[in-house]
């Protein structure tokens, strides 16, 4: 299981052990990340488990989605390295990762 790394807005740093084949939401909300409140639950349509990839896992993540780039186009705070948390799924090849959060 990978180790990922989340920062908050204010430079805190909490790693997590994520559990594979899971979403980076769910490592996140069962971890108690603040700053990921996932109203939507996963469901790809609240934007509030928005993050932004180290640059080095970029490529690593799982693909992008239409759906999950139609809720980007919409959230106003999004750069190339945005994501949506809960499409994101927790791989070995994870370990190490530092995710900013953007809410
Ligand atoms: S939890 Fe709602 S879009 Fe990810």
């Amino acid at each position: 299981m990978p180790n990922i790394t989340f920062i908050q807005n204010n430079g805190l740093e909490q790693t997590v052990t994520a559990e594979n084949d899971l979403s980076l939401m769910v490592a996140a909300v069962d971890n108690h990340i603040d700053g990921i409140p996932a109203i939507c639950n996963g469901c790809c349509s609240c934007g509030t488990c928005l993050v932004d990839i180290d640059d080095d896992y970029l490529t690593i993540t799982s693909t992008k989605y239409f759906g999950e780039q139609q809720v980007l186009d919409k959230l106003k705070n999004t750069n190339a390295n945005s994501r949506l948390a809960c499409q994101v799924i927790v791989s070995d090849k994870l370990d190490g990762m530092k995710v900013k959060i953007s809410n």
